[in-house]
C-alpha cells in the first residue's frame, strides 16, 4: 500500500551517543535538543553514564547532563556489552581523570569490529594500555595526555570521536590524519567546540585539536537530524511508492544515495527543513548498484534498506560492502520472503522478484531488522519480523511513524 503523509525524523542516534560521551570532559550541565529519548540505545548510555556518575534528566526530546560527580572510571562489562559505542567513553575519562577501565564492547554482530585504532591513538598520546580479563586498563601519565600526530591507517567514525575528545585537554596540539568526515563527527565537534575545546579541520580528513586546560564548560546543543532514519523512510516511500514529508532532515547528508534514488525512479527534495519524497506506486524500482563507502560515500548504515528495495526492482542489482565484513546478515532472511540474492565475498547480485512474500523472519542487527520490515511493508500476506529489539535500539516510533502514513504495521508480544 503506498505511503502518504508526515513523518517526523529524529535526532541523530549516532550523534547522540557520542554527545552524550562528550559530556564527560566537562564538570559544568550540557543541555541537548532534539534527543532521541525513547532508544534502547540512548537508555543503555544512560545507564552507564549514571553508572560513572552522571546526572541525566531526559524529557521528551530534552536531555541535560552533568557529570560533575564522576567518580567512577570504570565501565563494567554489563552495561558494556549491549552496545559497541560504550567505547567512546575511554577517551573522555582518560583524559578528564587520568585513568579509565573499560570493557571490550559487544554490539551488532556485523563483523568482528576490533578496537586496535582507539587504543593505539591512545597511546601515542601517552597512555599505557593493558588488556585484563576482557577489560581495557589505561592511563594517563602523570601530567596528563600529550597531544600527538596520529594518522589512521583505516577511516575509522568511532576511533576518530574517541580521540578527537582526549585531544580536548591533552597537552598541546592534536592532529588526526585521514579522520572520518561523517557529519556526527563534525555534530560533536562543533558541541565540544560550544564547551570550549579547540578544534579546527571538522569535516575534512584532518581534524586539528589545541588541549584546554580541564575541564571543558557548558553548552547548548541543538543534535542533528538522523540521516540513516531519514534514508530508510525514503527507501520505504520508494518501495510502496506514495508521497511522504520527511519532517527535519538534511539532503545534503544523503548526498551518495541520491543519485541511486534517482537511477531507481525516487524523486527526492528538500523543502525547508523538510524532505519530501515520491515516487509513481504505477512505475516499478530500476535496479541499479552500489559501493558502501566512508561518508561522504554511500553509507554502511543504508546498505541493507537498499537491498531490500533491489529484490522488488526491474532489473537487478549489484551491492558491495566494503565497511563490514559480514554485513549481509539480512540476505537468508530476504530471500525467505521470495527475493532472488546471490552472496559472492563482499558483493550480492540482487534479482529483482515483482512480488515478495510476507514470512516470518528474524533479524540479528539494527539495520538488517529494518530492513526486514520494509520487505514486510511490500510483501504479499503478512510478515512477522521477530527480536525487534535490535529495532528499537535505533528507531524511534517506527511503527507509529509508519502507520501514521499508512503502512499496515503493529507490534504484537514483548515488552
Ligand atoms: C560507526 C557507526 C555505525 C556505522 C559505522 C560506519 C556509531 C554508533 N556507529 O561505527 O553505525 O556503521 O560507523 O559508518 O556511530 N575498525 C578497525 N579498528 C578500530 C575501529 C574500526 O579495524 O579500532 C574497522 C571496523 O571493523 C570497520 C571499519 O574500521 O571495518 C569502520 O568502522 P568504524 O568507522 O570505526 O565504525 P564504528 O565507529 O564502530
Amino acid at each position: 500500500m503506498p505511503l502518504y503523509g508526515n513523518i517526523p525524523v529524529s535526532g541523530a542516534k549516532n550523534a547522540a551517543l557520542k554527545l552524550m560521551c562528550a559530556a564527560l570532559l566537562s564538570d559544568r550541565s550540557i543541555y541537548f535538543e532534539n534527543a532521541p529519548n525513547a532508544l534502547r540505545d540512548i537508555q543503555s548510555q544512560t545507564d552507564l553514564m549514571q553508572f560513572l556518575g552522571c546526572a541525566i534528566k531526559r524529557e521528551g526530546s530534552l536531555m541535560a547532563i552533568n557529570a560533575s560527580n564522576v567518580e567512577n572510571t570504570v565501565a563494567p562489562y554489563d552495561l558494556v556489552r549491549k552496545m559497541r559505542t560504550s567505547i567512546l567513553v575511554l577517551g573522555p575519562l582518560l583524559a578528564r581523570f587520568g585513568h579509565a577501565k573499560v570493557s571490550l564492547p559487544g554490539g551488532c554482530a556485523i563483523g568482528t569490529r576490533p578496537v586496535d585504532l582507539h587504543i593505539k591513538g591512545l597511546e601515542e598520546m601517552g597512555a599505557t594500555i593493558t588488556l585484563e580479563e576482557g577489560y581495557i586498563n589505561a592511563q594517563a601519565p602523570a601530567e596528563g595526555l600529550q597531544g600527538a600526530k596520529i594518522l589512521f591507517p583505516k577511516v575509522s567514525v568511532g576511533a576518530t570521536e574517541n580521540l578527537m575528545m582526549a585531544a580536548t585537554l591533552a597537552k598541546g596540539e592534536t592532529v588526526l590524519a585521514n579522520a572520518a568526515r561523517e557529519p556526527e563527527i563534525i555534530d560533536l565537534g562543533e558541541c565540544l567546540i560550544k564547551m570550549g575545546a579547540k578544534i579546527s579541520g571538522l569535516g575534512t580528513e584532518t581534524i586539528r585539536i589545541e588541549g584546554v586546560s580541564s575541564p571543558l564548560g557548558k553548552a547548548h546543543h541543538e543534535i542533528l537530524p538522523d540521516r540513516i532514519e531519514a534514508g530508510t523512510y525514503i527507501i520505504a516511500a520508494g518501495m510502496t511508492g506514495g508521497t511522504v514529508r520527511l519532517e527535519n532532515a538534511r539532503i545534503e547528508h544523503l548526498s551518495a544515495a541520491l543519485g541511486h534514488l534517482s537511477q531507481a525512479g525516487i524523486e527526492v527534495e528538500q523543502d525547508g527543513r523538510d524532505i519530501i519524497v515520491h515516487r509513481d506506486p504505477s512505475r516499478r524500482i530500476k535496479g541499479c548498484d552500489i559501493m558502501t563507502e566512508p561518508y561522504p560515500g554511500f553509507p554502511t548504515d543504508l546498505q541493507a534498506q537498499f537491498m531490500s528495495m533491489l529484490t522488488i526492482a526491474q532489473g537487478a542489482g549489484l551491492v558491495t560492502e566494503t565497511i563490514f565484513e559480514n554485513r549481509f546478515m539480512h540476505v537468508p532472511e530476504l530471500c525467505r520472503m521470495g527475493a532472488d540474492i546471490t552472496v559472492q565475498g563482499n558483493s550480492a547480485i540482487v534479482r529483482g522478484v515483482e512480488k515478495l512474500k510476507g514470512a516470518e523472519v528474524m533479524a540479528t542487527d539494527l539495520r538488517a531488522s529494518v530492513a526486514l520490515v520494509l520487505a514486510g511493508l511490500v510483501a504479499e500476506g503478512d510478515t512477522i519480523v521477530n527480536r525487534i529489539y535490535h529495532l528499537e535500539r535505533g528507531y524511534e516510533n517506527i511503527v507509529g511513524k509508519l502507520s501514521n502514513a499508512g503502512a499496515q504495521i503493529e507490534r504484537i508480544g514483548g515488552e
